[in-house]
């Protein structure tokens, strides 16, 4: 039995997230923003599970995380795996993006992940056990025009956990992480973070727009041919956890739509980046 620690739980594979891991007899710290306003409920439903205890947490706010981290150590007293699973998602043509926009994508998605890792890693390295997931995407390994800033937020998550990988591994700590296709989780229902220069947007003629409508018809077709469970990605974390520590792999791709093509894909990745290193480190 693991103390977990998971971000972003109001909604979405968060929620599905701490409800898989409770089930399976986890201690999990629940954490959301805005606890007392649009999340209570959520709120309300997760702290009604046994294990579990709700915590106010945004991501993007060093003295929120510093304090629900403090808290759950005073409550659980100790905290064995972190999952960073809050995000957000945003659309538009880069160059339509104020870089004021862009950072207010990568302060959660990005330094978010930061922030979280920061304040659990140490108790972890004395613990000399410990265990980190990410979740990232799949577009954080293959890019996806019209969402670019979105998806170099998640190429950046992936170079940030390959990276602690590297580095913790002689402290006993793991960092890995999980890549989900599309699913429709709440997510793309919300404003998320888009681009906002309009004139700039406008003056493509068009571009935008069409590109929009051609996504919405391929992926809408593909969600309804191959209806993805997000329960998938619940499923892969709750597998992570329980897996003997060095045995679990460092990229875990879950895609209901293009299912072994994805692991293929990530396997091809890793003997390349296997090759590469070999050249210069032996
Ligand atoms: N659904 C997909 O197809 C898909 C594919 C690939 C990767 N992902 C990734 O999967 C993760 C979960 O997304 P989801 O699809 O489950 O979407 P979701 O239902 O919108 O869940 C995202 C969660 O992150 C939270 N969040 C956003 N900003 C936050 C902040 N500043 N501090 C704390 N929490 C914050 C949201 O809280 P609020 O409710 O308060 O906004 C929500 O709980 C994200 O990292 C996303 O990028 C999703």
């Amino acid at each position: 039995m693991s103390v977990i620690l998971v971000t972003g739980t109001s909604t979405g594979f968060g929620k599905l997230i701490v409800k898989t891991l409770v089930q399976k007899g986890h201690q999990v710290a629940a954490t959301m923003r805005d606890v007392a306003g649009k999340n209570a409920d959520s709120a309300k439903e997760l702290s009604q599970l046994a294990g579990v205890k709700v915590y106010d947490l945004d991501v993007s706010k060093d003295d929120s995380v510093q304090k629900a981290v403090q808290q759950c150590f005073a409550d659980f007293g100790k905290i064995d795996v972190l999952v960073n699973n809050a995000g957000v998602y945003g659309g538009g043509l880069t160059e339509a993006y104020s870089i004021a926009q862009v950072q207010a994508m990568f302060d959660i998605n990005v330094y978010g992940v930061l922030r979280m890792v920061k304040a659990v890693l140490p108790s972890m390295r004395k613990q000399k056990e410990g265990l980190l997931i990410h979740v990232s995407s799949m577009i954080g390994m293959f890019p996806f025009g019209g969402a670019t800033p979105y998806c170099a937020s998640k190429f950046a998550v992936e170079g940030i956990s390959l990276g602690l990988a590297q580095e913790l591994k002689p402290t006993g700590v793991e960092s890995v992480l999980v890549e989900p296709g599309l699913f429709p989780t709440e997510i793309f229902g919300k404003t998320g973070i888009n681009a906002d220069e309009a004139d700039t947007l406008a003056s493509y003629g068009g571009l935008w727009e069409q590109m929009q409508a051609g996504t919405q018809e391929t992926l809408g077709g593909l969600m309804q041919k191959y209806e993805p469970n997000p329960q998938s990605i619940a499923n892969k974390v709750a597998e992570l956890v329980d897996m003997p520590k060095g045995t679990r792999p460092l990229q875990n791709p879950v895609c209901d739509i293009s299912k072994n093509v994805a692991v293929e894909s990530v396997k091809a990745i890793g003997e390349a980046a296997g090759k590469w290193y070999a050249t210069y480190f032996g």
